[in-house]
């Protein structure tokens, strides 16, 4: 099934975004070795998380408002993030892919929320900083991921968040609220 998805992807995308897609799928099955989640899982939604990114606009909005999804004014002003709304809708309704937690990783790649399940992290971390990246401080980032998804998803927000508030992009309230709580639970952790 997994070899499937990763045959069906190939011919979706360039060569730079199935490698990228490829390398996701192998961290995703790394952290999930690391921290206790289903290796199949974390492989299927790592292989497809991207997998709308290189379809057209139109058909990108035309599968984000059919997936069922509560949608941020910001994610709507933002096509950069639609493709992780539509790639959910894919998945379900094309793939036929009915676990919702894979759906979920899938959707909120882009975004994340509070209180995400330990695939939506796996996912998240591992399309920030899977084997090709090569942005400065990627292998702090990664060294933070592999050693715990709630501080690894902290640092990947507040980095992010700041980012987007240097470029002037709108930032979405769950990308905030995500912000938040994990602000919060490293926090807690530290007391
Ligand atoms: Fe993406
Ligand atoms: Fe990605």
């Amino acid at each position: 099934m997994a070899d499937d998805y990763k045959a069906l992807i190939k011919g979706m995308m360039g060569k730079k975004r199935f490698i990228h897609s490829c390398n996701v799928a192998d961290m995703c099955v790394r952290l999930a070795e690391i921290f206790g989640e289903d290796r199949e899982k974390a492989y299927i939604a790592g292989i497809l998380h991207d997998c709308r990114k290189e379809a057209d606009a139109d058909t990108q909005k035309r599968e984000m408002m059919s997936a069922g999804y509560y949608i941020d004014p910001a994610e709507l002003a933002s096509k950069s993030t639609w493709h992780g709304i539509a790639a959910a809708y894919y998945v379900r309704h094309e793939l036929g892919i009915e676990d919702r937690d894979i759906c979920d990783a899938i959707r909120y790649h882009t975004v994340a929320h509070a209180a995400m399940t330990k695939l939506e992290k796996i996912v998240y971390l591992a399309d920030l900083v899977s084997a090709e990246r090569d942005y400065p401080d990627v292998e702090k980032y990664r060294a933070y991921a592999l050693k715990d998804l709630d501080d690894g998803m902290y640092r990947a927000l507040k980095w992010s968040i700041g980012n987007l508030s240097a470029d002037d992009k709108k930032i979405p309230v769950c990308t905030v609220e995500a912000f938040n709580y994990y602000m919060d639970k490293r926090k807690k952790k530290g007391d």
